[in-house]
């Protein structure tokens, strides 16, 4: 599928986001529309979302948890991302895709990190990438940017970080925590970041953030005043996750629907309800009379 983005297809592109960072435009303006980030990790999830109108599919290194089953994002490798990437592009024609730079993937040297941001790019058909960290994180965003490859910033709870920080927790809580949180979105966006996610804070920090900053704001569990939202997939419908946070709303209760087919089609099978005759494909009328069903099923 071809998804180079030209003028007036109605594709998103990274200078779209851009434009939709809510102070730019005059106080006379009408205030642009929010962004919408849902995670994708599959093509025909990617289908439906691209289709309801979201405009960036963001495949998240949350793969690891949600998909793959890993307890911390950390298992995540490059190859991983390539694979879900792809499906993710071929179900995409009008939405961002964004793909998480996984962990070790951009610790070890700048070389190496742009290696795999362009393996991303080329191989995964991501059209930009996202990065956790702030101001640790600055050379890293420019040298990516310098090769072309637009860039995500992620601050506030970094999943990657779990081992360091001690668990999920909210950050930016205490004054200097508060400070240090606004000092690496300031950092991410100095580096070259067109857009920077806000995750766990306080929504009062991350309004102060949005406020403060000339590129959006993305939140999960930073208030409404960021210029975006993002969800987890999974997570907005109900979809095999344990743990519901504060911050999630709800929208369907897929795992429901999913354990009741599985077990009403149990039911069907072992009581023989499933298939039946209008399921099953038959033999032409000559045929059929020469072998009946009850011959066919009693010669066995
Ligand atoms: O990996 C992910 O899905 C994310 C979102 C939670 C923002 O980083």
């Amino acid at each position: 599928m071809s998804v180079i983005p030209h003028a007036g297809s109605g594709k998103i592109t990274v200078p779209d986001i851009l434009s939709r960072k809510s102070h730019r435009l005059s106080a006379f303006s009408e205030k642009p529309q929010k962004i919408t980030c849902i995670t994708a990790y599959d093509y025909p999830t990617a289908r439906l979302l691209d289709d309801a109108g979201v405009d960036i599919l963001l495949v998240g290194d949350t793969l690891g948890m949600v998909v793959l089953g890993y307890d911390s994002t950390l298992p995540v490798t490059v190859d991983d991302m390539v694979h879900h990437t792809r499906a993710v592009r071929r179900g995409t024609r009008r939405a961002l895709v964004v793909t998480d730079m996984p962990y070790g993937s951009f610790h070890v040297s700048p070389d190496e990190s742009v290696r795999n941001a362009v393996r991303l790019v080329k191989e995964g058909g991501a059209e930009a990438v996202k990065v956790e960290g702030g101001e640790r994180r600055i050379e890293l965003i420019a040298r990516l940017v310098e090769a072309e490859i637009p860039v995500m910033g992620h601050v506030g709870l970094t999943p990657q970080s779990v081992n360091a920080l001690g668990g999920f927790h909210v950050q930016g809580k205490t004054l200097d925590a508060a400070r240090q949180v606004e000092r690496d979105a300031r950092a991410v966006e100095a580096a070259g970041a067109f857009a920077v996610v806000l995750e766990s804070m306080p929504r009062e920090l991350a309004a102060r953030i949005t406020e403060r900053l000339h590129i959006p704001s993305i939140g999960i569990g930073a208030g409404p005043e960021c210029d975006g939202q993002v969800l987890v997939f999974h997570d907005l419908v109900g979809y095999a996750t344990e743990h519901k946070p504060k911050f999630v709303r709800q929208y369907a209760s897929l795992s429901a629907e999913i354990s009741r087919a599985a077990s009403e089609y149990c039911e069907d099978v072992r009581s023989g309800r499933f298939p039946s005759d209008a399921e099953s494909y038959h033999s032409a009328a000559e045929l059929r009379e020469r072998t009946p069903v009850r011959e066919r099923t009693e010669s066995k």
